[in-house]
């Protein structure tokens, strides 16, 4: 795999490296960019990883992946432009981006891979789902799915389900958060201590997820084997179907999908 250099050390970007470093690589393996001086030095002391220019990482590192953020996007193309070409590899972990934006501003031949990670990488646990643009090859694939291994799971999808997967595993892990949230506001309701409420929702969350994991059951045979006749559980999925709670999912992760479309074709005519 050799060197990598994450350009754009926020969350993902710290996550990514933090995950590596877990995963086995050497420090001296990694590198990073980073706008403020504070925060590069914070992550050398944290991680003991390097933080270089632009040029330095194009010169020494195998893969270069983007994690700024995707209204950022322009200065980073502008500087990787003359640094880069046909044996460097790019990795795209930007939101809506398209790899014809990164085709089209980098010089002809510069393989890009686009890549929906995200955050449950902080614990390793990071579904992400890869797709490559028109330069990238079977082994630059293998590269990239080798690098995300080491952070969680790796799927690959046509660039084209790449807005959907931005819906559903991008930004998954919050409607997850804000789920568990409203649960454990339900039970402070009922009268919960809020830690206790916190426990029992937190766990709960943690043992359905690892039976969910285990793929032995479908989630429908999974949640009918809590809802018993005349029980309780089929008392609350009437009051779930009532408010509407499946379609309002439905409806805001199309929602999601709508915002990925529409920050990729924001940089459409660039
Ligand atoms: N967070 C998620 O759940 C998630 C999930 C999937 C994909 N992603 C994608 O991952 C990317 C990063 O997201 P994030 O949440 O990690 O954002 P973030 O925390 O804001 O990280 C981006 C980092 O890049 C830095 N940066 C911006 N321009 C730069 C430049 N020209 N050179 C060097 N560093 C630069 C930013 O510095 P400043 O602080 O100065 O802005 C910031 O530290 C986004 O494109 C997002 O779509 C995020």
């Amino acid at each position: 795999m050799g060197t990598i250099a994450v350009l754009g050390a926020g969350k993902i970007g710290e996550a990514l490296l933090s995950g590596l470093l877990q995963g086995g690589r050497d420090a001296g393996e990694l590198l990073f960019t980073e706008r403020h001086p504070e925060r590069s030095a914070e992550l050398t002391g944290r991680y003991g990883v390097r933080a270089v220019e632009v040029a330095e990482a194009a010169e020494a590192a195998d893969v270069l992946v983007v994690a700024v953020k995707p209204q950022d996007i322009e200065p980073v193309l502008t500087e990787l432009a003359p640094l880069v070409g046909p044996s460097s590899l790019v990795v795209s972990l930007c939101a809506g981006l398209p790899t014809a934006l990164y085709e089209r501003r980098l010089p002809e031949g510069t393989p890009v891979v686009r890549v929906m990670p995200n955050t449950p990488m902080v614990v390793n646990e990071a579904m992400s789902a890869i797709s490559p643009g028109k330069y990238a090859t079977a082994d630059h694939l293998k590269v990239v799915e080798e690098m995300l291994a080491c952070v969680g799971k790796v799927v690959e999808v046509p660039e084209t389900h790449q807005d959907a997967v931005t819906a559903l595993s991008g930004s998954g892990p919050a409607y997850f958060f804000f789920l568990v949230e409203a649960m454990i506001d339900a039970g402070i309701l009922l009268g919960l201590p809020r830690a206790v409420a916190e426990q029992l929702i937190v766990q709960s969350a943690v043992g359905a997820a690892k039976m969910l994991a285990e793929g032995t059951e479908h989630p429908v045979i999974l949640r009918e084997n809590v809802t018993s006749p005349a029980g309780t559980t089929i008392n609350a999925i009437r009051e779930l179907e009532k408010h509407g709670v499946r379609a309002a999912l439905l409806a805001a992760i199309e929602a999601a999908r709508d915002r990925s479309v529409q920050l990729g074709k924001a940089h459409e005519q660039d």
